[in-house]
Order: C-alpha cells, then structure tokens, then sequence
C-alpha cells in the first residue's frame, strides 16, 4: 500500500543505480545461484559449526545444484551463534577480519558478527543505495542519530553515507537537546534515526521553540524496531519529511538488508544480490510461499568473515514482487519478532497492534507502554499511554475507550488502557523497549 503523505520524493535516474537494481530476475537467480553454491562451500570448508550441521542433515554443498535444494540445508539460530562465541563463527583467519559489531544480547552472551574488508565494503555499497533509495543524494548532509559502538546501526549509516557522497554529521544516540540544536545549525537534508527516537527529538525541538515542519530535514530513514503505517504518517506529519523504513540485522550484516523506496513506500526491497531471503512457517520450518506470512529467513550470498546460511530472524513478515526495483522482492513491513509477541489469556498480540490503536484515537500521544502483570491466575495487559499536551481532561476517557475498543475488535483481547499525563513515560534514546514484563512466575 502507498499512503498519500510524505514530500513526494523524486525517483532516482536510472542511471545512478547499482547494476544489481535494474537486474532482470533471471539473471538475479542465476547470480543468487552462484553466489549460494559459493558460499554454502565457504561455510562448509571454514567453519565448523556448518560442517557439522550439514553432516547432520546429511547433505554437502554439491546438493546445491538449483536455489529451492536450499531448504535441504539445516537452518541457523541465535543460539546456534551464542554456543560459538566469540569468535567460533568466522570462516577466515582472525587477521582477515577488520571489524566486530555485536547484538545487544537481552539475556545471555551477546553475538558476535565479524567483517573482512571486502564486507565492510558490501555494507557500505549496500547502505549508499539504500540511502539513495530512500530519496538521499549526493552532496546531502546526514544526520546519524543511531548509536555508534558495537551497535550496528551508526557505523552502517556513516559509512553508506559517506560511500553515497553524503556529508556526515556522526551525532550517535542520547543528548536529545543537542540532537535538536544541531539539526537547527547544520541544516542536515536526511536523519537516520530510530522511529521511537526521533519523536523525542521531535518533541525537544518544539520545546526549544523550533517548527518541526520548518526544519531543514526532508528524509527520514528510521528502522531498527517495528513501527507502523500510523506512526509514518505522526512522523510524517509533524516534520514535513520522507519517512522511509530501513531494515537489517546485525547476524547477516547490520542496517541496510533492504529499503524502502521513497517513490513508493510499499514495504522494503531486499538487496537480493546480497542477501536470499526465504519465509518459513516458524512453527514446522516449512519454506511457505511468496505472499504467505512466517519467520524471515536470510543467506548471505556474498560474506566473507561470517556466512550465515538460513539464519532465522524471528522477524515476522511476508515476501511480495518487487515495484520500485522490479527484479528485487519486497518484504512487507515487520508486524513484529516471534518473541515479542505477548500471549494474553490465549490471543497473541503485538505492540504494533497496540501502536496502530492508540494513534487513530485523537488525544493520545505516540508514546505508550505496555506493562503485564498478574491478577489472580491471569494475565493483564495495561497499555500506559501519555496524551497530547493539547488534550483536554474530558476527552482522556473517550480516547482510552477507543484504544480498548479498537484492540478487542481487532485482536479480540481486552486490554486496560490509562491515559497518563505529557512527559510522564521513559523515552528511547535507540531501541524502544516497548514491554514491562511485571508478571509474578510461579
Ligand atoms: O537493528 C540493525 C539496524 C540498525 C537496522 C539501524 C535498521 C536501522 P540488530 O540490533 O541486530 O540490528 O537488531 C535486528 O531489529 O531482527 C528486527 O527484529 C529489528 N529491526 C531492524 N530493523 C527493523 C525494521 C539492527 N525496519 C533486529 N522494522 C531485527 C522492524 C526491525 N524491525
């Protein structure tokens, strides 16, 4: 779906694509084809985990002989990375490697992704077109507002940028009032930023006096946790922008597996040349057909430090025909990951659902939480959420309705709703974490 907002971003010349981008799809599957063949060998001969894996399964990469014999090979998971580290998934020599970046581990070991410097070279050819993609040119100046360090997201964004012919303004995370003060002063055209970020920068330049819409920014490229066509259209709206979704993982390369266009904001083209994407049903790991939703897998097809063959997301969505980039699938926005899904007395719900609620009902702000609890033996879902500085009192409990309303004709739960005051709700100064777990565990 297209929505009708936004600035309307020109489409890119022909000519300024990558080779890959025009690529007829049979030529895509034949390049994909060797790229896979090369790699499940690189995988096998160089790390041992894959050797194992395949013996496993009793399959060797000369079964590769056509893209479908993929689904023959085991598929890989976070744990699968967490038992090799640091350093146990690298298929070269540790002097090969130029870079490590590591996932924020919740809960355990955090996992380790290394990068030669033929990677760290894709990555940037890969973040440049997405940057250009989303209606960024040369000559731009780009903001970078997401962390910078073992987080994938800062480093990605600077260097595509800079391979793009951008200036880059390498701000990082956090100091929300300098983020405002440096947008007013260094008039930057494209931010990359978190969604959830970039509306307490938004909210910080109105508290600094400034006109969001007035600002220099046309372009946002926001990704690194779900949001939704709403809080597009919020963003959209308040900064007189662009606002594109940007999407990756630091497992299989960082930001930049693949973009939305800004002619078209459709969901995200995957850079196929450089990831193969497959969505599998996440119960049976049944390869499901384009169209159908599931767990998004990915192959790298050109990785040298750290191949990953079917390396399973948790990311749910569905694969659909390319549009702006006609030989590159879409993958449709992600509704959200397998395990942020909350089961609520039997119905399973994601805070997208919930995000999608509370921003039609007016009044109510983009901010909102989401804490579980226990009452008796059952679970209680109350959405916090802060209204709008201009709400009136007398319009808090309709709109709490409408959210509750909403979430129980659609998702057919009942959830508690509690409008808070302005300003009363913990901000993100990166990932949003959306969900306060409070449940007592027997
Ligand atoms: O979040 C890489 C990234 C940085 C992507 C900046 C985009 C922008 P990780 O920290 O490894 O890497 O987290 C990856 O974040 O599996 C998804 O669950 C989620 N995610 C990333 N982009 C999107 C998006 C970076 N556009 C995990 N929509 C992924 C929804 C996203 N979820």
């Amino acid at each position: 779906m297209s929505i009708d907002s936004g600035r309307r971003a020109p489409v890119p010349s022909p000519e300024s694509l990558d080779p890959a981008e025009h690529m007829g799809v049979d030529e895509l599957r034949d390049l994909q084809l060797r790229r896979l063949q090369a790699t499940l060998r690189h995988a096998y001969e160089h790390v041992p985990h894959y050797r194992r894996s395949f013996e496993a399964a009793g399959v060797h990469p000369d079964d590769c002989r056509e893209l479908a014999d993929l689904a023959r090979f085991p598929m890989t998971s976070k744990a699968d990375l967490r038992e090799n580290y640091p350093f146990g998934m690298f298929a070269v020599p540790q002097e090969h490697i130029r870079r490590v970046h590591a996932s924020s581990g919740t809960t355990g070991r955090p996992v380790v992704v290394g990068y030669t410097q033929g990677d760290l070279d894709t990555w940037a050819t890969v973040m440049a077109r997405s940057i250009r993609a989303a209606g960024g040119r040369p000559g731009d100046r780009v903001h970078v507002a997401y962390g910078y360090g073992l987080f994938t997201g800062g480093l990605g964004a600077h260097y595509g940028a800079e391979r793009l012919g951008c200036t880059v303004i390498p701000v990082s995370g956090g100091m929300t009032p300098r983020q405002a003060q440096l947008i007013t002063d260094f008039t930057p055209r494209v931010i990359m930023v978190t969604p959830s970020y970039m509306l307490a920068v938004i909210d910080e330049l109105e508290k600094q006096g400034v006109d969001p819409r007035a600002t220099s920014l046309q372009v946002g490229i926001f990704g690194a946790e779900p949001w939704t066509e709403q809080m597009r259209r919020e963003i959209e709206e308040r900064l007189d922008i662009d606002a594109v979704d940007i999407y990756g993982l630091s497992e299989v390369m960082g930001p930049g597996v693949a973009q939305e266009c800004a002619e078209t904001k459709d969901g995200l083209h995957v850079w196929e040349d450089h990831f193969l994407p497959e969505v599998v049903d996440p119960l049976t790991g049944e390869v499901l057909p384009d169209g159908e939703e599931g767990e998004l897998l990915f192959t790298t097809l050109t990785k040298e430090g750290m191949p990953v063959i079917r390396y399973r997301t948790r990311d749910l969505t569905r694969l659909l025909p390319g549009t702006a980039r006609p030989g590159m699938r879409r993958m449709q926005k992600v509704t959200g990951r397998t395990d942020d899904m909350i089961i609520l007395r039997g119905v399973n719900l994601f805070p997208t659902q919930i995000e999608e609620a509370v921003l039609r009902a007016d009044g109510l702000s983009p901010h909102f939480r989401l804490v579980l609890t226990t009452q008796g033996r059952l679970d209680r879902l109350i959405v916090e959420v802060e209204a709008r500085p201009d709400c009136p009192a007398e319009r808090r409990g309709p709109a709490a309705a409408e959210v509750a309303g909403a979430v129980k004709d659609t998702v057919g739960v009942t959830v508690e709703v509690m409008v808070v005051d302005p300003e009363t709700l913990p901000r993100s100064v990166g990932k949003l974490q959306r969900l306060l777990d409070q449940r007592q565990r027997a």
